[in-house]
This record gives C-alpha cells, structure tokens and sequence, in this order.
C-alpha cells in the first residue's frame, strides 16, 4: 500500500449518543470523531460499557446518533447498507438454512440469484475452508466453523468495510489465532477497510494498522496508537520487543480506563 493515495472511507463526525433508560439519560458517545480511511484496519479496544458496540451499530446504520453524524464514502449513513457487512459476536446464521444458503443469503436480497449467486457463495465458502460443509446447517458446526460461515456470508456481498464486533470472542485460543491469520490473509489480498472490535489487546495489535483506545463511559476516543509492524504477522510477531512494549502500552491505557469504570 506504499504511495497509494487513500481516501477517507468513514468518517465519524462528532458523533454522540444517548440512551433513554429506565434511570434517566445515559451518555453512551460523547464528541466522537475518526477518519477511517480506505484498506484501512481498525481495531477498537475499550472498557466494557464504554461504547464500542454503539459506535459500530451507528456506522452499520442500525443504530442513530443523538447528534454529529457518520459518512460513508461522503454520504451521510442514514441506514444499513450493503457496502457496509457486519459480523457479531453471536453467528447470527440462520438455523433452519444450510451454510450454502447462509451465505446466497445477502446475495439474493442484492438480486443476484441462481447459478451465479452460487458460485459466488462457493468461492467464499472455500475461502473459509468450508467446502466438505456447504450443505449442514449452523447445529451442525462447531463454534469456529460458524463464525466462518458468518464471515463468508459477509464477504459475499462485497462489501467495501466490513464492521465486526468481537468476532472471535466465543471462540477458543486455537480457533481464534487461525481465524485471526485467515483474515490477516483475505484482508491482504482483497484490502477492504476492516473496523474491528475487540477485548483482546494481542488480537488487536496483530491485527491492526491502528488501535483505538476508547475512554470510560461516555465513550470517547482517549488514543490512537499506530502499529507499524509489517505484514505478514505471525505467530511470532508477538515474542518480539517493538510488539511486547506496544502491548504494554496499550493495555496499561485500556487498564486506567476499566478503574475508572470501577470507581
Ligand atoms: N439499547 C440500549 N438502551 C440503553 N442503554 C444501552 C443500550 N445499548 C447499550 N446501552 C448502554 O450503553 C453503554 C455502551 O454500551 P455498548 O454496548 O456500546 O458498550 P461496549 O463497549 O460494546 O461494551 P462491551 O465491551 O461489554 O461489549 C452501556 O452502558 C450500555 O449499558
Ligand atoms: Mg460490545
């Protein structure tokens, strides 16, 4: 990506957001900004409760901002949209439709059907390695294998940011670092911006070109810390020194903020 010029893909401007609760106001997002620039990968670690779910919702559209807004390509988001995939936590496969139909699931909805919206699912159900299952269904998949179907599902669509909130949470240590190279790999050959949440400060500095600190309720941006370690990262990119202090940093940061939360 050296000497390719980059555009801003979202930004995030000034974006606050409060919650209507049983106990009065909640500021959730205060005075949010952030430019996300094309083939850029994100990543988002923060307190519990601290907003990072909220900020992603607003980018996806599910969610609207109290005030300030969010543009996408220079267009005010003003709902979900097929450029934008979200991947959760939880799945969110659908039970009763195979890993195949899963994944034509987003295509169909775009008008792509038959023949080519097969081919299209297969291409990403390779890509996720997933070709002896294309026709289970989600009960049964372990844990990992879901979350794969899901990713491919998101991919399928093409969109050009892919929104994902803890992706790998539920998932065992094993299954995550695998997760976590398959997407290192697709992200650096198909480079779409990636807008990644997690709790998990080795996850996110492997991952990331930046990582967004967030402050303790209400949410705000406390640090962007640049991770200027090359790709490909491995395994081994995490025993060394430049890696270890970025660790420690960040963690320490993320750690003053959790005692806040706890005050
Ligand atoms: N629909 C809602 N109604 C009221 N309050 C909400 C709602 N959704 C979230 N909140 C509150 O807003 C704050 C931010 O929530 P959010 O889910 O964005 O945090 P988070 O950083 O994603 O936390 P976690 O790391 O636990 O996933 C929390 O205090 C939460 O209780
Ligand atoms: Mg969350």
């Amino acid at each position: 990506m050296a000497g390719k010029e980059r555009n801003i893909k979202v930004k995030i401007d000034n974006v606050r957001k409060v919650y209507d609760t049983r106990n009065g106001e909640m500021i959730a997002l205060n005075g949010v900004n952030l430019d996300i620039m094309e083939n850029e990968f994100i990543c988002v670690v923060g307190p519990s409760g601290c907003g990072k779910s909220t900020l992603l919702n607003i980018i996806a559209g599910l969610l609207e901002p109290s005030s300030g807004a969010v543009y996408c390509d220079g267009k005010e988001v003003k709902g979900t949209g097929t450029e934008r995939g979200v991947v959760f936590q939880q799945y969110a496969l659908f039970p009763w439709m195979t890993v195949k139909k899963n994944v034509m699931f987003g295509l169909n909805l775009k008008g792509i059907k038959g023949q080519e919206a097969e081919d299209i699912a297969m291409k990403y159900i390779k890509m996720v390695q997933l070709e002896d299952f294309v026709n289970h269904y989600p009960k049964e998949l372990s844990g990992g294998m879901k979350q794969r179907v899901a990713i491919a599902r998101a991919y399928a669509v093409n969109p050009s940011i892919l929104l994902m909130d803890e992706p790998f949470g539920a998932l065992d240590a094993q299954t995550r670092t695998q997760l976590q190279t398959e997407l290192l790999e697709t992200w650096e050959k198909e480079q779409k911006t990636c807008f990644f949440i997690t709790h998990d400060v080795d996850e996110a500095i492997i991952l990331a070109q930046k990582v967004i600190i967030m402050s303790a309720r209400p949410g705000r941006i406390k640090e962007i810390v640049d991770i200027n370690i090359p790709y490909p990262r491995t395994q081994e990119t995490k025993m060394t020194p430049e890696f270890l202090e970025l660790k420690n940093h960040i963690w320490s940061q993320v750690y003053q903020e959790y005692l806040e939360v706890r005050k």
